[in-house]
Formats: C-alpha cells, structure tokens, sequence
C-alpha cells in the first residue's frame, strides 16, 4: 500500500533529519530530493548541459562526496529553477513516492508538484539566524574557514530564488501542517512529526 509523507522547507529547516527519522521509525524509504537537484548542479559545475545531466541522472552520481557544499547548493538551486530540469526528475520522484511501503520525500515541491495527494504533509520552517546556525554547524566540520555571514547570505540567496522561480516555487501546500522547529530539539520535532504521521493514518 502507498503512504506518502510529503516534506517542504527553506534550506536548513530540519527536513532532512526529521524525514530520515520518520522513515526509520515507520520502515518507509526516504529520498532527500535535495540531492537530485545537488547532483545536476554539481554536474552543470564541471561544465555539463544542466538539462541533459537532469535526464542522464544515476544513483550513483547521488554519492559524490562534495554535494552538500554550498557552492553545489547554488548551483542546485540554479538549476532547479530551469523547468526542463525539473521535468527530467518527475517521474522518478513520483513513482518513489507512490512506491509500496510507504515513503518519505523532503525537497520544495512535494506536496505541491510531485505528490498533492500525500497522506501527511509537512511545512517545516525555522528562524533565519537558527538555520544559519544550525547549516553553518555542518558545513564548518568540513570547512572551518566558512562564516556565519557567508552561511546567512547563502540561504537567503537560495530561498530567494527558490521562493520567486515560476516553477514549483516553495510554498506550503494548503493542506500542510507547519512545523516552526526553531525553538525545537531534534526529538521534539520528530515526536511533533511521528505523532501526526500516527494520528492521520488511524484515521
Ligand atoms: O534541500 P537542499 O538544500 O539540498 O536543495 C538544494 C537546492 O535544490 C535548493 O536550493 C532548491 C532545489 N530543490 C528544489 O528546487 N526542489 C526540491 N524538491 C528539492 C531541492
């Protein structure tokens, strides 16, 4: 049986840990879309047509290790807002999420675009200086010349442009439940989060 948990956000909101985490305490998949968008971003860098990389797309090339760097992130979001790359990557983002056994899928669009008809969705958003902080963590473990500043300019680049693109910009699908994980630990957000996920599929 199909079971979709949709998950959409600003960069850095807490997506990806609370989807991960949903989906190992329900035995569902989960597919960060995120790493669709690195993977044709950081191909487009070594100086690939963006679209033919969308559609020559291997799971392979989801492992590069290099994929969370900021500069690929811009590039993801470059490219993301091309609507042949976002084509490319459809089908397969929509058959995950309609895959037996259920799925979780976090990104920008899947409860708008990729999957309206999830079972739960999820609108998870934090406090700018709390994202930054919480990114800024991360990516200074791998680069510790990285600054704050540098962090803060860098989201809010990329959620304005993934905010103002025509297609499938973020926003929250009217049907989302918002989840202000601010002044949330991990746990809380993903109790908050099991708890719904529990609520809607006794229902
Ligand atoms: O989730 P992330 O920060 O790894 O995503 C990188 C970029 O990819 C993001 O800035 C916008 C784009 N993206 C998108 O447009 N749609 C998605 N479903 C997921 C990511």
């Amino acid at each position: 049986m199909a079971f979709t948990i949709a998950i959409d956000g600003p960069a850095a909101a807490g997506k990806g840990t609370i989807g991960r985490a949903l989906a190992a305490h329900f035995g569902f998949a989960h597919l960060d879309t995120g790493l669709l968008y690195r993977a044709t971003g950081r191909k487009m860098l070594q100086g690939l047509d963006p679209v033919a990389a969308a559609r020559s797309l291997r799971a392979e090339d989801l492992l590069a290790d290099d994929l969370r760097s900021s500069e690929v992130g811009q590039a993801a979001s470059r490219v993301a807002a091309i609507p042949e790359v976002r084509q490319a990557l459809l089908d397969f983002q929509r058959a995950f999420a309609r895959r037996t056994g259920g799925a979780v899928l976090d990104g920008r669009d899947i409860g708008t675009v990729i999957c309206p008809e999830a079972e739960v969705k999820f609108f998870v958003t934090a406090s700018d200086a709390e994202r930054a902080r919480r990114r800024h963590l991360e990516l200074s473990e791998k680069d510790p010349r990285l600054t704050l500043k540098e962090v803060v300019e860098d989201l809010r680049q990329r959620d304005a442009r993934d905010s103002a693109r025509a297609t499938a910009p973020l926003r929250p699908a009217k049907d989302a439940l918002l989840l202000d994980t601010s002044e949330m630990t991990i746990e809380e957000a993903v109790a908050t989060a099991v708890a719904e996920v529990e609520g809607r599929r006794g229902a």
